[in-house]
């Protein structure tokens, strides 16, 4: 079964990009002309999901602002003869249905999660956290045939350095990795100490989860940090039943703090057609 929806956990209150995040949600931070959420729904859409839940906050207006139609902004650049421009504005929410979910306590992100469950209803759905940005669909479009094909949850994973992986979730393989980069899972562990991780795959924020996800999260209890835990949840899930995780050889960006999400605009702003040219020769001059 496709998966329809996805959820976007972004209610966070961007510590680490303050004083930027006073004012300005990091999730709409531009990537060139797009705010980087944006980035997300169209890797989501791109593996043919057509409904986003957003779990977003309050305190963070703008994100709500940014799908609202604005009739005065659309007239006023359509009078200018900007119609290119209003056009890329009115396909916003239009041929995909969007939700906005309100997360009043961040408790962690299994927590989070869990608030979009009525969006999404009983079936299965992805979950992309907007910290990491993908350079196309086709990891998402990949776990979700894994997961239609095996009947259980999926989760993108990447091999780091033994030193990196205490500030990740952690699978546990129950096998090789195969040719197409999927393998077997039988448990999981969320922020281990690096002596006790039973791997190097960590989890790379793209998850394919099958509908008892829901029961999982909601009977979650405090675990690493005191935090209820995505991770947690899954664990349940790879103790009954198949459970994959699918290695994300794709371009991949992590944009959790100021240096990276600076890399990511350069290294995504090289593969715009537009922007791509000028900006190669802007790196490359300053280089010589
Ligand atoms: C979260 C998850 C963790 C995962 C990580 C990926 O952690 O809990 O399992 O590996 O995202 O970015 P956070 O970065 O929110 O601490």
């Amino acid at each position: 079964m496709q998966v329809r929806s996805a959820v976007i956990p972004a209610a966070g209150l961007g510590t680490r990009f303050l004083p930027a995040t006073k004012a300005v949600p990091k999730e709409l931070f531009p990537i060139g002309d797009q705010p980087a959420i944006q980035v997300v729904i169209d890797e989501a859409l791109g593996a043919g999901i057509d409904h986003i839940v957003v779990v977003s906050s309050r305190a963070k207006p703008a994100i709500d602002a940014y799908f609202a139609p604005d009739e005065a902004l659309l007239a006023a650049l359509d009078d200018k003869g900007k119609h290119d421009t209003a056009e890329r504005l009115r396909a916003i929410g239009r041929d995909w249905r969007v939700s906005i979910v309100y997360q009043d306590n961040p408790k962690g992100l299994g927590h989070a999660v869990g608030c979009a469950h009525e969006a999404v209803g009983d079936e299965p759905f992805a979950v992309l956290l907007p910290d990491e940005l993908m350079g196309s669909s086709a990891l998402l479009a990949q776990m979700n045939g894994v997961c239609a094909s095996t009947g259980g949850s999926v989760v993108a994973v990447v091999e780091v350095q033994p030193h990196e992986v205490s500030s990740y979730g952690v699978i546990d393989p129950s096998g090789p990795l195969s040719d197409d980069g999927v393998i077997p899972v039988r448990d999981l562990v969320e922020k281990p100490p690096m002596d006790e991780a039973p791997s190097n795959f960590i989890l790379t924020g793209r998850y394919v989860l099958t509908a008892d996800a829901w029961s999982e999260i909601a009977a979650l209890q405090p675990g690493r940090g005191g935090e209820l835990q995505l991770t947690d949840a899954l664990r349940a899930q790879a103790s009954r039943a198949p459970f994959h995780g699918v290695v994300a050889d794709i371009g991949r960006y992590d944009t959790g703090n100021p240096l990276g999400f600076l890399t990511a605009s350069i290294e995504l702003g090289l593969a715009s057609p537009e922007l791509g040219g000028p900006l190669r020769r802007f790196l490359s001059d300053l280089q010589t």
